[in-house]
């Protein structure tokens, strides 16, 4: 191997060279090749000594056209990157088979790739041809913003292709598949609340069709016929081939070297490989839908799992059913019909005579369907056909691994293929950093900044990654010997079937299958390993603790000492440290397996409490396991926790209390309990904080594994509850998709014009457009302090780095062009003199490599002096550290400083303090921008990932000078926004056009997800300090309330989202006397910003909060005191809106109550709380209004479009709003077209871009579809006068081309202009005259919720049984898009009041900035059973019209409304904590903050656990997080 020349400059490390230099003999005795051989998407691919930096994302995202593969986080959290690894795995048997693996290939090493077939989200389909997958998904509405979609796309796709078994030719696949075995866990979607995905994926669950292959089918499959097909394959991919880099050899080239010869003939090897495909029994043997995995059988198991399942309601029957399976009468399901189509992707069919495996809507097909009805919609899917997928390479079966060595003088990566050439190497370079899924290792590389000089890849060494199973006989084995880097997933079938081998009795194996299967995410389970989660020695590894208690060892080798054994037990010395010998390797790991001496019992058994249910680390896990000899005495015992210190933890103290003791005697639980408590005495700074929780845990855990054994012993002695953990069935859910307002165009379900792009991968973001011609991409320059003064900044060390070009900051633009905001300009560009806030931008460093300039920027080094700095809300109150706000309302008494006397009459006053978190916005596309520059003229083009292109233009053209017309700001689709880029994103454009007009190149930069989470703002923190006053029998008199957020270090647009917060704190209710205060906090955190709902959801969150108080305090029902104080007809808000007839919560509210079966739900949860003691229920019906339109910004309410005919009568269309995922420019193409009469495949809307709209509002407060509506509308009935007499003249079904042309030729000007400025609005704070106030709003969406959840008492965990919505939308534009964002923003607003919580370290850092700590609902949060509807009707069953609303269309914004109904949630859940609290006899009234985490609701269940785990807070501790609100 050729290795380049060290390195010239001075900054290079010489340690590197002492790893070649000491390599080199090995390097040229083994480590010959330093190539990469592997296929991409069907196409062969050499990489020779390819970037050693580079992940398997690096590689592929280089490439010329495969950008549809995501970088959304980096860090294994969000699958963006998904992609598939098609590989021959090995039985234990030595036979082989193809297998699909979902990865995410942000992780996965670029080495990892050698002899396997990489399919991207390209390969399996794109627009024209698209896979059925991709097709289902984009029809069924599962795709908005697009950029999570891929990732979903690639893990169903694994999860399909590993459905179809090759050998019987028969494609099984179940709902349970689906949801329940943990394939979608690892990819996280922000926009669509999951439900149409899992919607679109259910669309393929089928019988198992084995019986309905003829044998002649089958004898048909001729060896020759697929040799033949695979040629022709192959030859279209040469055809197709795409270019790839140079050092890339295609499959083309390969094939004209003669291995096409080859190929042919190993060919009838794949065949005869596919025939020996004999499983081990069946590894499903204990399924059966809705079981929650429990070790020992859950109460639904069923003997098999034919996908027709008796507990679930929804999945078994057809689509139809799939679509709405828990209809009322009143809904209408969409009808789904699969289309027979001969033109499956034929270019790579490989048995093209292989029928289509009909799925359960073709067996619908052939039923009668019903005609096609006016306002129901038709989907049509082309059939899956399996044999007609991308196959596994044929010349890949031949591949024999080869030790492998590339790189530089900087970093060595090598490829060992034998476990001997692996003890060589570690023996010769000890420091060698060994990998095996990566899954720690890049983490470390990417987050720590690790730079390892010598990495081995060791998971394609037969004998780490190959566990033997011949050791396992019938009956019982001594131990299972795992070899070290069998992937998880593979751990995990193994367990099962030796489990069921061996009769079921090692409890160790279901114990560890049960923590595999909530262990990360299905692409981190398919290839990361037990040796690399065992080296890594976290105290919150999820397999440490079970492994400890039940004895395993490790098999190391080295060089040195050959082999050993240790016990795990002795292996971990300290904080991810191990004792194990620098040299040496993990080869096995042994789990003892051997059955107990005669007339003894053992139990073993796992636990895992986390955030989130899937795919999160633990807060707490425990292994624990227990001989009883036959007299149930303890005769061993071991108890280990992970998350209790700094390793993996034996409680040495319980153990010593347990032995001897008779198990089934509960003195002897109280023993342990106690003892438990002093083995965990943690204090209240503990590192990782929730010192209290975490005991409370370990307690709990404990307190029911002994029930568990017990309930093992002696059934009858235990209430079944304690033992349960919570338990999801398979999801379902209703549309009501019958829109009897539907008309041509508008009103119909048309999926969002570019969901088949997104699904197929070729849907551009800014990250994905080509690289430009000299393009140089930026790295920030962060503060690391959260205040403090700036001594010094020496960029130098940055300058001299590879690749670097330049560095700016506030050096580089006059002060005066360093200052920008939103409404008022407080914030500097670059940090000037002092930093505000840990994260702030200090200077940027642009290179030609994004890794180049990051790097680059980590090594610009900043000297500080620290100041004081103020994290939280209290702290500012204090400090009375505020910005000017000083907004206030009054009503009734409050306007003459009588509330005094209006509190005095009241007969009871409540008053409390209540919390909210922020929300990260977590859209899946960070922050990205690309500014190309023209030398020309000075204009610029800058694309931006922003919900404001007026903005950006504004702020690029101050900071270089150039006037705004040469300026334009163009965006033309988000992945995501949600507040979150409607001022955030600006600066970001402007850093690199500072950049871009000194150099004269084009910038780029895409935030990483950890500086995009702790740069750019959330949602606000607010606390409300409140006082209410209530008549005996519940009606609202008088509120007085303050109410901070905490804005952070500058105001962006902080004031007006405390303005909507305290116009938005009546919610639905009526209080005639009101005082009101806002207050914006100045603090040292990140600003924060605009958020879907932007201070509303707050609010209300407040509203019900004290709603609840008065009902607890008044003894009187909740629903009661709702509906006793809901706004009537003529009533007024605090800000004078009179609600007039346009108000119909009160209608919502019955019908809803009705079709969800409220009331007797209700009784059944009391009924339910009663007879269970460690469960409890919670139900609750909470109405909504929310308030449309800019509110006093009243500039903003205005919006432009501009129309443009061709003479072929194709339209195009701009108007000012952006597409984030939320369907805009679907709805304005609707509009245009009903306006214009033309269909709708005759508009185009490219893009948004400040050349076209001048002067655009954001798009935001969920006016998009209103303002631009109507401009749109305004565009097209100017043009359509216009083209009225030819209209007349041709006729009215003439063709527009026909129409448009002979309008041309008469020199009609064939492009409008629409402006539409939104009338009647316009209040003025302090207004209090009820005869000149102006509305605040325009209207008000409305709407309301049913949630139905079940608590876990033990460990705070819950499930979200069922939710039912109805929504007020008016008459909708696309009541597909309307339902989308109806359950997303009800998933948001779920994941913000129950798991999404920010913390910050006592100095100020963001601790949660990244999936891995920040945790948003995934697939497993949404409701188990989720019913969105629509209000049609008045109370009196008369069709509703909404005439009166004179918005586009008689529509309603929907983008935020329904975020704030996630609440529901969270005040179910306080019902069932009530219940506890009820049953614990806590008399203290309840104080439940948002968000109602796990370890709020455990804590505030106030049982003797609780209170025996309690920590007490000494002297002068802190907690070691901070929360701000
Ligand atoms: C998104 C995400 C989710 C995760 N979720 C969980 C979770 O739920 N529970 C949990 O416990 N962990 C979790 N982890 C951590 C990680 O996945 C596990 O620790 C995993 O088991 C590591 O295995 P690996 O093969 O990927 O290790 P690698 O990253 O390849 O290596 C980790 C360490 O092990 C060493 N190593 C690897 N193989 C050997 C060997 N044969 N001999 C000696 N040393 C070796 C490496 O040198 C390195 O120091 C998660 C990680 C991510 C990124
Ligand atoms: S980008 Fe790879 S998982 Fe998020
Ligand atoms: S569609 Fe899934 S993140 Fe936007």
């Amino acid at each position: 191997m050729n290795l380049p020349k060290p390195p010239k400059s001075h900054w290079e490390s010489l340690r590197p060279r002492h790893a070649v230099e000491s390599l080199t003999p090995l390097i040229e005795s083994t480590y010959s090749s330093p190539d990469i051989t592997f296929y991409l998407n069907g196409i062969k691919v050499v990489l020779s000594n390819p970037n050693p930096h580079w992940t398997l994302l690096d590689f592929i995202r280089s490439q010329h056209g495969l950008k549809g593969t995501k970088l959304g986080c980096g860090e294994g959290g969000c699958g963006a990157c998904t992609v598939v690894l098609q590989t021959r795995s090995w039985r234990e048997d030595r036979t082989s088979k193809i297998t699909h693996l979902a990865i995410n290939a942000c992780l996965f090493p670029l080495v990892g790739a050698d002899g396997k077939h990489v399919i991207t989200i390209e390969g399996i389909g794109n627009v024209a041809n698209p896979h059925p997958l991709q097709e289902r998904i984009a029809k069924l509405h599962g795709s908005q913003c697009g950029f999570c979609t891929p990732g979903i796309v690639m893990s169903l796709y694994a999860l399909i292709r590993n459905s179809y078994d090759t050998v019987t030719q028969t494609f099984h696949l179940s709902s349970r598949d689906i949801e329940q075995e943990g394939h979608l866990d690892g990819n996280l979607c922000r926009c669509t609340g999951y439900k149409p995905i899992l919607q679109a994926a259910k669309t393929f669950v089928t019988e198992d069709l084995k019986a309905q292959l003829s044998d002649d089918i089958r004898t048909k499959i001729e060896k020759l016929d697929k040799i033949t097909t695979v040629a022709e394959a192959l030859e279209t991919r040469e055809v197709d081939s795409r270019p790839l880099d140079t050092s890339v050899t295609p499959l083309a080239t390969a094939w004209r070297a003669g291995e096409m010869g080859e190929s042919l003939q190993k060919m009838s090897e794949i065949y005869s490989h596919t025939e020996l495909d004999v499983l081990l029994p069946s590894d499903d043997g204990n399924r059966s839908n809705g079981s929650c995995g429990r070790p020992g059988g859950c109460c639904k198991d069923t003997p098999s799992d034919s996908g027709v399942t008796p507990c679930s309601k929804s999945p078994a029957e057809s689509p139809a059913a799939m679509l709405c399976s828990v209809l009322g009468e009143d809904h209408t399901p969409a009808k789904v019909k699969i289309k027979k189509e001969s033109d499956t992707n034929s270019t790579i069919s490989i048995s093209a005579n292989v029928p289509p495996v009909k799925s359960r809507e073709d067996a619908m097909k052939n039923q009668s369907q019903p005609h096609p009805q006016k306002g129901i919609p038709q989907v049509q899917f082309a059939e899956y056909a399996p044999g007609s997928e991308l196959i596994f390479p044929p010349t890949l079966w031949k591949y024999r691994p080869k030790p492998l060595c590339f790189g530089n003088e900087r970093k060595l990566w090598f490829r060992p293929t034998t476990l001997d050439q692996l003890v060589k190497l570690k023996s010769a370079y000890p420091s060698a950093k060994l990998v095996g899924g990566a899954s720690e290792v890049q983490v470390e590389v990417r987050f720590k900044n690790s730079d390892f000089a010598v990495s081995v890849y060791v998971s394609d060494i037969e004998e780490l990654k190959q566990t033997d199973l011949h050791q396992i006989k019938l009956g019982w084995a001594q131990e299972l010997q795992l070899a070290a880097n069998t992937p998880l997933t593979e751990v995990e079938r193994i367990c099962k079937a030796v489990y069921a081998k061996m009769d079921n009795k090692p409890m160790v194996l279901e114990a560890l299958r049960k923590q595999l299967r909530y262990f990360g995410g299905r692409q981190i389970r398919n290839v990361a390993s037990l040796a690399g989660n065992i080296a890594t020695a976290s105290p919150i590894s999820d397999v440490n603790p079970l492994l400890v208690a039940a004895g395993a060892s490790i098999v190391v080798r080295s060089q040195s000492k050959s082999e050993m054994q240790i016990p795990i037990k002795q292996l971990f010395i300290a904080y991810r440290t191990t004792n194990l010998p620098a040299d040496a390797v993990i080869t096995h790991i042994r789990i003892p397996l051997s059955a107990p001496a005669p007339r003894t019992r053992e139990f073993v058994k796992a636990y895992k409490q986390a955030k989130r249910k899937d795919d999160d680390i633990a807060i707490v896990n425990a292994g624990f396991r227990v001989l009883l000899d036959d007299g149930m005495e303890v005769m061993d015992v071991r108890v280990v926790y992970g998350g209790m210190g700094p390793t993996t933890i034996q409680a040495e103290r319980t153990r010593n209390v347990l032995i001897g003791k008779q198990w089934l005697n509960s003195e002897t639980l109280k023993l342990a309990l106690e003892a438990l408590s002093k083995d965990f005495d943690l204090s209240f700074s503990v590192p990782g904080g929730m010192a209290h929780y975490r005991r409370t845990l370990a307690l709990s855990l404990f307190f029911r594994f002994w029930h568990e054994v017990t309930h093992e012993l002696v059934p009858t002695r235990i209430d079944p509850t304690i033992t349960e953990e919570i338990h999801r069935d398979i999801s379902s859910g209703s549309r009501d998709d019958y829109n009897p307002n539907e008309q041509r165009v508008v009103g119909k379900q048309i999926p969002h014009l570019s969901a088949l792009k997104q699904c197929t991968g070729e849907a551009e973001y800014v990250d994905d457009m080509p690289r430009q011609d000299q393009e140089l991409i930026g790295g920030l320059v962060l503060s690391s302090k959260a205040h403090a003064k700036l001594l010094n900044i020496d960029w130098t060390p940055a300058l001299n780095m590879p690749g670097v070009v330049g560095y700016i900051d506030k050096h580089s633009i006059p002060k005066e062009a360093n200052i920008w905001g939103s409404v008022l300009k407080d914030e500097p560009f670059f940090a000037d003199n002092e930093v505000h806030f840990y994260g702030q931008v200090i200077g940027m460093v642009y290179a030609e490599t994004a890794l180049q300039a990051q790097a680059a920027a980590r090594a610009v080094k900043v000297d500080y002096e620290e100041l004081p700095a103020i994290l939280t809300i209290d702290k500012a109150i204090k400090a009375k550290s505020f910005f000017k706000h000083g907004k206030n309302l009054k009503k009734g008494a409050a306007i003459d400083f009588g509330m005094e006397k209006a509190f005095a009459d009241c007969d009871r006053v409540f008053e409390g303090r209540t919390r909210i978190g922020g929300q990260e916005h977590f859209y899946l596309e960070t922050n990205a921008s690309l500014v190309i520059p023209h030398v020309e003229d000075g204009s610029m083009e800058v694309w931006s990932s922003t919900q404001n292109c007026m903005e950006t233009q504004e702020f690029v053209s101050q900071v270089t000078g150039v006037p705004r017309n040469r300026i334009n700001a163009r965006v033309k689709r988000m992945g995501g926004a949600f507040g979150g880029k409607e001022s955030r994103s600006v600066p970001f454009a402007c850093l690199l056009a500072i950049a871009a007009k000194k150099e004269r190149r084009p910038m780029r930069l895409m935030l990483n997800r950890d500086e995009d989470m702790m740069l750019t703002g959330q949602r606000h923190p607010v606390q409300a300090r409140w006082k209410v006053g209530v008549s005996k029998d519940g009606k609202l008199l008088a509120l007085d309330a303050d109410l901070y957020d905490n804005a952070g270090f500058s105001q962006d647009m902080s004031g007006a989202v405390m303005d909507r917060c305290i116009t938005h704190i009546d919610n639905c209710y009526e209080i005639p006397n009101v005082h009101l205060r806002g207050h914006v906090c100045k603090t040292n955190i990140h600003s924060n910003t605009a958020y879907r709902g932007f201070g509303a959801p707050q609010a209300m969150y407040f509203t019900e909060t004290i709603m609840s108080n008065i009902a607890e305090g008044l003894k009187i029902d909740i629903d009661e005191l709702r509906l006793k104080n809901l706004y009537k007809p003529g009533n007024w808000t605090p800000f004078f809106q009179r609600i007039d007839e346009d108000w119909h919560i009160p209608t919502l509210l019955d019908q809803l109550r009705v079709s969800s079966d409220y009331d007797s739900r209700k009784a059944n949860v009391a009924r339910f709380n009663v007879n269970n003691k460690w469960k409890k229920r919670g139900i609750c019906l909470i109405p909504t209004k929310f308030g449309l339109s800019f509110a006093t910004a009243l500039h903003l309410n205005q919006a432009g479009a501009y129309v443009k005919m061709y003479a072929d009568g194709s339209v195009l269309l701009h108007h000012g709003g952006t597409e984030m995922g939320q369907g805009l420019y679907t709805k304005m193409c609707q509009v245009a077209a009903q306006e214009l009469g033309i269909p709708l495949d005759a508009i185009y809307t490219p893009e948004s871009q400040t050349y076209q709209i001048a002067n655009a509002s954001p798009t935001a407060a969920s006016s998009g579809s209103d303002l631009n509506g109507m401009a749109v509308k305004k565009a097209c009935k100017i043009l359509a006068e216009r083209l009225k007499p030819y209209r007349e003249k041709y006729g009215p079904d003439a063709p527009m081309s026909t129409i448009a042309h002979a309008a041309y030729l008469d020199r009609v000007n064939l492009a409008a202009n629409g402006f539409w400025q939104m009338p009647k609005i316009g209040y003025k704070w302090g207004d209090t005259d009820l005869e000149t106030a102006k509305p605040m709003y325009y209207y008000f969406t409305q709407g309301a919720a049913v949630s139905e959840v079940e608590l876990d008492v033990l460990t705070g965990d819950h499930t979200v049984l069922r939710t039912d919505i109805m929504m007020d939308v008016g008459q909708s534009i696309n009541p597909a898009i309307d339902y989308g964002q109806i359950e997303g923003a009800f998933v948001q607003g779920q994941g913000l009041f129950t798991m999404e919580e920010s913390l910050w370290t006592n100095k100020g850092e963001l601790a949660t900035r990244g999936p891995g700590t920040y945790k948003i609902p995934g697939f497993s949060d949404i409701p188990q059973v989720f019913n969105v509807s629509m209000l049609r009707n008045d109370g009196e069953g008369k069709p509703l019209t909404w005439k009166h609303l004179r918005s586009i269309q008689s529509s309603k914004g929907i983008g935020e409304p329904p975020l704030f109904l996630g609440a529901t949630v969270f005040f179910a859940l306080r019902e069932a904590v009530k219940a506890a609290r009820e049953m614990n006899m806590v008399k203290m009234p309840l104080v439940l903050d948002s968000p109602a985490t796990a370890e709020r609701l455990r804590l505030a269940v106030g049982d003797p656990l609780v209170n025996m785990a309690k920590v007490v807070k000494k002297e002068g501790e802190k907690n070691f997080f901070v929360s701000v609100a």
